[in-house]
């Protein structure tokens, strides 16, 4: 396996006269980066890999980022809880319990 884990943010862009929301035009782009930072500052570039997505489909709560091989995804995610997502979820594996999407959010769009 080439990466530990693969974080995946959504950045996609709509037309800008789209009536749906896009993570690409609400700070996904810069989110990516901010990922980037904080696996380079742990000294985990190589073992963990922010990628930029397409839609995951849950446009209307993004920006939207999902973490594997664990599974847990993230709504609404911003410059603050960033930082909290990535120490719990990446480094250490666990949920951030009131931050992490529930089924029902996944499944509205
Ligand atoms: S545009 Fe980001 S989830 Fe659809």
């Amino acid at each position: 396996m080439k990466f530990e884990k693969h974080i995946f943010i959504c950045t996609n862009e709509r037309d800008e006269n789209s009536l749906r929301k896009s993570c690409g035009s609400c700070g996904g782009p810069d989110l990516r980066k901010d990922l980037v930072r904080l696996i380079n500052d742990s000294g985990l570039k190589g073992k963990v890999r922010a990628n930029k997505s397409g839609c995951l489909d849950v446009c209307e709560q993004g920006p939207a980022m999902v973490i594997y091989p664990s599974g847990f995804w993230y709504l609404d995610v911003n410059k603050k809880n960033i930082r909290t997502i990535f120490n719990e979820s990446v480094l250490q594996d666990k949920p951030v319990k009131e931050l992490i999407a529930s089924k029902d959010q996944l499944s509205t769009k």
